[in-house]
């Protein structure tokens, strides 16, 4: 398994918490109109879908419709593609959810989920695709050019839905505090805003989009902010690991931005590191998530 792929894997249960129960209750019920409405099996295209947590996830929350439905599952990474099926078998193990291949099939409580894991980029492949009924995005809008945003959208048949959950959104906190979080802070969103599509004020700048974007219809829009904490003396599941992958990641964007100059990096990082193995260490991070459908289907 890659540092990636774990990451992913521990990053379900900080996701699990942090999404908007109130938007996601909105998403079954519109998924369940848009099924109803629709002849045939219900197509579902997820972008920048890495191991295919989502996929778990839908099940597990039950917000899928019974019945047949086809889900392409886009990733611009091929280890992360190669990896889906296999993340897929190892999470239905022992539960009542089987999962055959050829064509890899999820079947649970009277679904029958065709998945399609695709090596693409997002915008190249909703370029050329129509008539989804569900476009999926999870923490993906804060790492591609959100000019492509009508071309994703272009995906969805007139009537589908999109749902764009944990969208980074400018704000990276840790306690307890420390007197360089700020400027460490301040240096990471930095290295967030000089990559290509990166924006670490992305969240707000997709709300505009969406608001504004004719044809657009956006329904529910909320927080969906990361919490890590350790309960009871330890951090549940995998997130500590977590935890440490963020710090290494900081680690390499600040360290880029500021190079030798930010000289308190290393004592900041080493403080933060101790506290995570004493678990000690919050960790809070400002998203979004959004939920809307396309009226009258985009060109
Ligand atoms: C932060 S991860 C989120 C993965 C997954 N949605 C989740 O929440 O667990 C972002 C994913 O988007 C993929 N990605 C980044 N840019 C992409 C692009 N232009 N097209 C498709 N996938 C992309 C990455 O390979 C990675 O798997």
């Amino acid at each position: 398994m890659t540092d990636f792929h774990r990451y992913l894997r521990a990053k379900r249960t900080v996701d699990d918490r942090a999404l908007d129960r109130r938007v996601v209750e909105q998403l079954r019920e519109q998924v369940a109109a848009r099924a109803a409405d629709t002849d045939g099996p219900l197509w579902i295209l997820e972008v920048g879908a890495g191991i295919g947590t989502m996929v778990t996830r839908l099940v597990e929350w039950d917000l899928l419709p019974t019945g047949t439905i086809h889900y392409t599952a886009v990733d611009l990474d091929t280890e992360n593609v190669d990896a889906l099926p296999g993340y897929l078998r190892e999470w239905a193990a022992d539960t009542e959810v089987t999962v055959t291949a050829d064509p890899l099939t999820v079947e649970a409580g009277g679904r029958r989920i065709v998945v399609d894991p695709v090596e693409a980029d997002a915008m190249a492949y909703a370029g050329q695709t129509a008539g989804c009924d569900l476009l999926i995005g999870a923490a993906l809008l804060d790492i591609v050019d959100r000019d492509g945003l009508p071309t994703l959208l272009s995906a969805l048949a007139p009537g589908g839905l999109y749902y764009f959950p944990i969208t980074f959104d400018g704000a990276t906190r840790f306690r307890p505090d420390h007197p360089a979080d700020r400027a460490v802070e301040s240096h990471y969103h930095a290295h967030m805003d000089a990559k290509p599509g990166g924006d670490s004020r992305a969240g707000g700048d997709v709300f505009e989009r969406l608001q504004r974007a004719n044809g657009v219809t956006l329904s529910a829009v909320a927080g969906s902010d990361w919490v890590v904490r350790p309960v009871d003396g330890a951090y549940p599941a995998d997130e500590a690991y977590f935890l440490r992958h963020i710090l290494d990641t900081i680690e390499g964007a600040v360290g880029a931005v500021a190079g030798g100059d930010f000289d308190v990096l290393n004592s900041w990082l080493a403080r933060r590191r101790e506290q995570v193995a004493t678990a000690e260490l919050v960790y809070c991070t400002h998203q979004l998530d959004f939920l809307g459908r396309v009226d009258s289907g985009i060109s």
